[in-house]
């Protein structure tokens, strides 16, 4: 039987705050010595992470606020499915739990500049009836120097379970056309932007050049995004193979209500992945852990 998660808030330890965010929704403000989070319950969207008051993630300034509907920009969250479902496409795309609202499980301070906050969420009648597994998910946010979000899925099923997931993360950029990403040297991708053709990148840094819509397989190398005249992120990861590279560039972008207005050029995503061949199978009562740690050097 698992413990009701807590719902009152008034006896947060020091550096959390807990209030209403952007559309009333519930939003954790996370301070430390240094660096700053904000993460929204619905869907446990990181939205925000400074450090020394410097924004390191990308969150539209047209995003939706609203209970059930996806922000745009931060790190989604996405399970169990990656993308469209395969084969119903009355599903949400991204899986069941990217706008969903989940629990405060634990608010830990741990030293002057580092935090921790766990959420929870668990299946239910309603995630049955579009995934017909039970399961737990259990994601820690860690905040401090770097940005660390570790998601837990346990099975609480009879049977195995086999997921997708992602933490869809947005950088902040200064502009995309001048940007490079290095580590997916040599690695074998779908590319989503031409039919999921296969394809893979020479021995060269990534360059974006047009819309971009990459899922590179079988890697657990961490990613080195840099840019003339600022600090190099540093994107690393534990628990995933795949690496997800995404810009929808100018017409997708524009197309979008909650990423109009020119932003497009001011974010890239990285994300810490499990896709296409890098599916996860967890046997009953077992875990999986995927974690993403985000690092301005
Ligand atoms: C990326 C996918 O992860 O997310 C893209 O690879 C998709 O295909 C993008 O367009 C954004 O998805 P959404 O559902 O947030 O618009």
């Amino acid at each position: 039987m698992q413990s009701e998660p807590s719902t009152d808030f008034s006896h947060a330890p020091e550096g959390f705050t807990v209030g209403p965010g952007y559309g009333g929704l519930t939003r954790v403000l996370v301070t430390v010595e240094g660096a700053e989070a904000e993460i929204y319950l619905n869907g446990a969207t990181v939205t925000r992470y400074d450090v020394g008051g410097q924004p390191v993630l990308f969150c539209s300034k047209t995003s939706k606020y609203e209970a059930g509907k996806a922000i745009r920009g931060g790190v989604p969250v996405i399970f169990p499915w990656f993308g469209p479902h395969p084969t119903d496409s009355s599903q949400p795309q991204h899986g069941l739990v990217r706008a969903a609202d989940w629990r405060v499980d634990s608010m830990r301070r741990l030293a002057p500049d580092a935090a921790e906050l766990t959420l929870t969420f668990e299946s239910s009648e309603a995630t049955l009836a579009a995934w017909p597994f039970d399961f737990g998910l259990r994601y820690t946010v860690s905040v401090g120097k770097r940005l660390e979000m570790a998601l837990k899925v346990t099975n609480r099923s009879m049977s195995e379970i086999e997921f997708h997931e992602a933490l869809h993360t947005y950088l902040a950029i200064g502009d995309v056309h001048k940007i490079a990403i290095a580590g997916l040297e040599n690695c074998e991708y779908a590319d989503k932007v031409d039919g999921g053709a296969r394809r893979r990148l020479g021995a060269e840094s990534l360059r974006l050049k047009g819309e971009t819509d990459r899922v590179f397989v079988n890697t657990s190398a961490a990613c080195r995004l840099s840019e003339p005249g600022r600090p190099d992120v540093l994107v690393s990861k534990e628990g995933s193979l795949s690496t997800v590279v995404w810009n929808p560039w100018e017409t997708k972008a524009e197309a979008m209500s909650d990423l109009a207005g020119g932003q497009w050029p001011e974010m890239v995503c990285v994300e810490t992945a499990n896709a296409l061949e890098n599916v996860i199978a967890v046997s009953p009562g077992a875990s999986h852990t995927m974690k993403a740690i985000i690092e301005r050097l």
